[in-house]
């Protein structure tokens, strides 16, 4: 299974993909994880992009399109993926293309996260990750079940993301609307774009998933 998760920030692009990874025995590749790992490590790329995500801009299409075709050629990602994240622009849905084209490879599906604007800020302003083993959570719609422990590996250490704030926010949805929304319709076009309601809770936004992946495979 190949597939891209589509969506504004916070729309549940990567509390999907970690459910995803389990149940289709896939990997799921981030490229906004892949940034903050750079960025943690100090290296030439983690150097350039640290400011543009602190803005709330997108990194240049250039180092994300390096950074994803050597992602892809990993031996973990020839059973399949979810691309989180990625493309995020018209270049990198275009420079995607020939990656696949070159490698025979096709996309299964295109699943669209569909979330009003106005629910955004909260689930942002309210998430929280395990240190170690990146876990995602929410203070309201996902805590952990005892309080400061994480369900998934029992660490005490948590982080919240330095774009996580009100302000950077609105710039990441408006970079949403002004860049990344424009590839839709080149996926639309190509009849393997799927839209599913993000506003559901969780556990409904995985199960409308399911089903579009199930029709996918059948
Ligand atoms: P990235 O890390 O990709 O961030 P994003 O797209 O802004 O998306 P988020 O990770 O914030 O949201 P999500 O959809 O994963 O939501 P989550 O599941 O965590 O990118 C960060 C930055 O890196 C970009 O701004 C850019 O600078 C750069 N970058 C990355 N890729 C790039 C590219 N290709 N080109 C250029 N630049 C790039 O859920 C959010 C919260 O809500 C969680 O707390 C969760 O528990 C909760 N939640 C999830 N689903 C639900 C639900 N259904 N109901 C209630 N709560 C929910
Ligand atoms: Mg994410
Ligand atoms: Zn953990």
């Amino acid at each position: 299974m190949k597939l891209i998760l589509l969506g504004p920030p916070g729309a549940g692009k990567g509390t999907q993909a970690k459910r995803l990874e389990d149940r289709y025995g896939i990997v799921q590749i981030s490229t906004g994880d892949m940034l903050r790992a750079e960025v943690a490590a100090g290296t030439p790329v983690g150097r350039e992009a640290k400011a543009v995500m602190e803005a709330g801009q997108l990194v240049s299409d250039d180092i994300l399109v390096r950074m994803l075709a050597s992602r892809l050629s990993q031996p973990d990602a020839a059973n399949g993926f979810i691309l989180d994240g990625f493309p995020r622009t018209v270049p990198q849905a275009q420079a995607l293309d020939q990656m696949l084209a070159q490698k025979g490879l096709q996309l299964d599906a295109v699943v669209e996260l569909k979330v009003d604007d106005a629910a955004l800020t909260d689930r942002i302003a309210g998430r929280f990750t395990c240190r170690k083993c990146a876990t995602g959570y929410h203070d309201t719609f996902k805590p952990t079940a005892v309080p400061g422990v994480c369900d998934a590996c029992g660490s005490t250490e948590f982080f919240r993301r330095a774009d996580d704030n009100r302000e950077t926010v609105a710039a990441r949805l408006d970079a949403y609307h002004r860049q990344t929304a424009p590839i839709i319709p080149h996926y639309a076009r190509l009849g393997i774009l799927r839209t599913v309601d993000g506003m559901a809770d969780i556990d409904d936004v995985a199960r409308q998933i399911d089903t579009v992946l199930s029709a996918v495979q059948a």
